[in-house]
């Protein structure tokens, strides 16, 4: 009988693995980062911006999650650009030059074509996992 039963855990098991694998969908991704992506990249950690911001809703929470600033309504390049080009009353000035804010702004525009940070609660459905299509 119990063993039965650990049969039947290990056949759900590859039938769920199966299910998740089929549904995957890459359609989304980016690809490799490209040498400006990974410059900006560099910047971010080295002025450990993770401290203060997530992104994918990991790093700290002074500021706001930056994972879809890039497509965010109201938001944008030219936004993020003046962001970190002045900093704010709680977010320093880094005093970083045109080349290191604009790949910087570059890579957060490839971050946000990785993925969403924020799933909609409307999106998973009952296996737990979600569509990227909302
Ligand atoms: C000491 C904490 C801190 C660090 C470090 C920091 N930020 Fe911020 N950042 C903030 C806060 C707080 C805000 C929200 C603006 C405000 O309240 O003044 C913000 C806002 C922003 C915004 C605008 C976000 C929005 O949705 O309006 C961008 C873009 C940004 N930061 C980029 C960066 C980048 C890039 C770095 C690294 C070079 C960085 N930040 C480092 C605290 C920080």
């Amino acid at each position: 009988m119990i063993v039965r039963i650990w049969i039947g855990f290990v056949i759900v098991f590859f039938a769920y693995s199966l299910l998740i694998y089929f549904q995957a969908d890459d359609g989304n991704l980016e690809g490799k980062p490209d040498a400006v992506v990974l410059d900006g990249w560099h910047t971010w950690q080295s002025k450990n911006c993770q401290a203060c911001h997530q992104l994918y809703g990991l790093g700290g929470y002074m500021g706001p999650d930056l994972t879809n600033i890039a497509s965010a309504p109201g938001k944008g390049q030219v936004y993020m650009d003046v962001f970190i080009r002045k900093g704010t009353a709680k977010m320093p000035d880094f005093h970083l030059n045109d080349s290191e804010i604009s790949h910087l702004v570059r890579f957060l525009v490839w971050v946000d074509k990785s993925g969403k940070s924020r799933v909609p609660g409307g999106a998973v459905n009952w296996s737990g996992s979600y569509s990227l299509d909302h």
